[in-house]
């Protein structure tokens, strides 16, 4: 979910309005806003913000000051009651709140007997019925209200909280889910992350968990749970205006495959200068001996996250020598995993956010490994709980297909590798220069890939309304196969599965008929004639083949239906060449589906709750 609040001098609502918008992409099945003038009023909707919008048509939105929520349901289904805000049974309070209450049934039973009436069935509106209960029978103030609630439930949240009695107040608090206070000329912001804020102030403080901020009198009060009063530290942000619009193009997804070129060359900035035999990342510097010496690295993630790991998979072990073990960090969590002090474990994250990668980590670190993040978002909870770690820099990403976060996550856990490498004696020097030499071809080469476009949107036109994809790859590129399948998926509700080209015969196999597309990245490496054995199976059962190759293959076009070229490149690199083409065939699908790109159904970009 994404919040929004504001307080100042402007008109609430069109700030309020336009940064839900921004936060779209952490879900969108239902928006509400809370503004205050002569009362205190919540206007909510099912569905996007727009829609939010056009429901506030001739109403008072007037006031200078209010609160907003885009929702990605937990509890209860997406409807206009369950979306937030919500009030408490008084009607005096509202909250909006990104998280999960675990215990709000207990606190509900308990509400009810007191009288509290309920409207929907969210731990949302227990929350706010708590912490009107604490104000009515401690006679205290809706900030030592907030406070004293904050003991009392278990679980994620970020909230924002107004009051009829409190009318220039804003009192916010945060455990588990984002929260940042930006701060203007006589005017405060507070969200989810820094998106709605940075066209207003550049100055923010993240919060910390179980930290409450009280805006009221033109001031700004932090302090913890235990009413320890804390000196907020200002941060002054980087990030332009231009980097969340789309800028000329159709969707953000489009923009962001296109920015690749960019984020790959941004991420290897000052990290890696080939001439200059330079090669160093400020994260790793700190931990070499650790990385150096370490029995063995765990990465923990989600989604096109745990793809990049498996990716750096392949390369620790192949660079660095060292095992490594990728795990989805929801299921490391439970399993009671065995981890010690010589363990490293490298948790990739976007959002930085994600409720199970967070999770995975903390429990890494109470067994004593040492945490590494790779985190997109600047100061996101993950970036901030862990012992070291590198940012991805790749500029904000909104489409909720993640593309140039993963070729990102890719280029740094590609440098990792190789610097470990080059430690420990593994990777040979002319190797290295090699490889190198190589990265830095690589934005020019991802820019060819994307000339590939049109040539890729007339394939897309053909298999747009297929049922089934079977995508195809082995080594590297097998972590490049799921994920463009997951691509697909997400975007145009088409059932795709990667796979281990050589394992099709242990079961997919037996999808495949003469309606069933195959997409198999057949490059130029070590296991080439293995994939050119698996297309060939794949077309004696009538298979379509789309092939993924390296520029100047001579065998693979007499086979396959329909080939993409992609320049050749060392085979530790290829996946930052070969997933281009997949994003661009599943975001073409997707467009001729009439599918919304940039917020798929049921999807939230970042997933603060378990
Ligand atoms: C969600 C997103 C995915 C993302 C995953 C992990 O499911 O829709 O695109 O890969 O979370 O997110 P993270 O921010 O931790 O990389």
């Amino acid at each position: 979910c994404g919040i929004v609040a504001y307080v100042g001098h402007r008109e609430a609502c069109p700030v309020i309005l336009k940064g839900l918008k921004r936060l779209e992409y952490r879900g969108y099945d239902s928006a509400g806003i809370a503004l205050m003038n002569s009362d205190l009023t919540v206007y909510k909707k099912k569905g996007k913000v727009a829609d939010l919008e056009a429901h506030l048509a001739g109403q008072d939105i007037s006031g200078n000051i209010g609160m907003g929520h885009t929702r990605w349901a937990t509890h209860g289904e997406p409807n206009d009651v369950n979306a937030h805000p919500h009030f408490s049974t008084s009607r005096n309070i509202a909250i909006i709140h990104n998280g999960i209450i675990e215990n709000y049934a207990a606190l509900k039973t308990l509400l009810e007997e007191k009288g509290h009436t309920f409207q929907s069935e969210t731990d949302s509106e227990v929350f706010i019925n708590l912490i009107e209960d604490i104000r009515i029978n401690n006679k205290c103030s809706l900030e030592e209200a907030v406070r004293l609630a904050l003991h009392e439930v278990v679980g994620a949240y970020a909230i924002v909280v107004l009051s009829k009695d409190a009318p220039n107040q804003l009192v916010a608090a945060r455990k588990g889910s984002p929260l940042v206070v930006g701060i203007g000329e006589g005017e405060f912001f507070l969200a989810s992350d820094a998106t709605p804020i940075i066209e207003y102030t550049k100055d923010v403080v993240y919060l910390n968990d179980y930290e409450l901020a009280v805006i009221k009198d033109g001031q700004l009060d932090i302090r913890t749970k235990e009413d320890i009063k804390q000196t907020p530290y200002v941060q002054h942000l980087e990030m332009e205006l231009e980097s969340i619009e789309k800028g000329g193009f159709e969707h953000f997804m489009l923009k962001e495959i296109y920015e690749q070129p960019r984020s790959i060359l941004d991420n290897m900035r000052g990290r890696m200068v080939a001439e200059k035999d330079h090669l160093m990342m400020g994260g790793i510097r700190e931990f070499e001996n650790k990385f150096v010496n370490a029995d063995r690295i765990i990465i923990v993630a989600c989604g096109t996250s745990w793809h990049a790991g498996l990716v750096a998979e392949y390369l620790i072990e192949d660079l660095a020598r060292i095992p490594v073990e990728v795990e989805y960090a929801s299921e490391f969590r439970y399993r009671n995993p065995i981890v010690n002090e010589r363990d490293i474990v490298i948790a990739i994250s976007q959002s930085g956010e994600t409720a199970d990668t967070l999770a995975a980590l903390e429990l890494a670190k109470s067994k004593g490994a040492t945490i590494f993040g790779i985190c997109n978002v600047v100061g996101s909870s993950i970036a901030r709980a862990t012992d070291a770690g590198a940012y991805t820099h790749a500029g904000p990403e909104i489409g909720v297909a993640s593309t140039k976060a993963f070729t990102a996550q890719v280029t740094v856990l590609t440098l990792i590798a190789m610097i470990i490498g080059s430690k420990r004696g593994t990777l040979e020097n002319s190797k290295l220069r090699q490889l190198m030499v190589e990265m830095e071809n690589i934005p020019a080469k991802v820019e060819e890939c994307l000339k590939l476009d049109a040539q890729i949107q007339q394939i897309a036109a053909v298999f747009k309304d297929v049922t089934n994809f079977l995508y195809l790859g082995r080594g590297y590129n097998f972590p490049v196969a799921l994920e463009g399948a997951l691509k697909l998926k997400e975007i145009s509700y088409i059932h795709a599965e990667g796979y281990p080209a050589a394992e099709m015969k242990h079961g997919p196999i037996a999808l495949i008929d003469a309606q069933m597309p195959v997409v198999v990245i057949a490059t130029k490496d070590s296991s080439y004639e293995k994939v050119v054995s698996n297309i060939q199976e794949v077309r004696a059962r009538k298979g379509q083949v789309i092939a993924i190759v390296t520029q100047g293959d001579q065998v693979i076009p007499s086979m396959a239906d329909y080939v993409i070229e992609i320049p050749e490149t060392s085979e530790q690199l290829v996946p930052l060449l070969s997933v281009i083409p997949l994003q661009l065939l599943s975001y073409h699908i997707a467009v001729l589906r009439g599918c919304n790109v940039d917020q798929p159904r049921n999807l939230a970009k970042s997933v603060t709750v378990e």
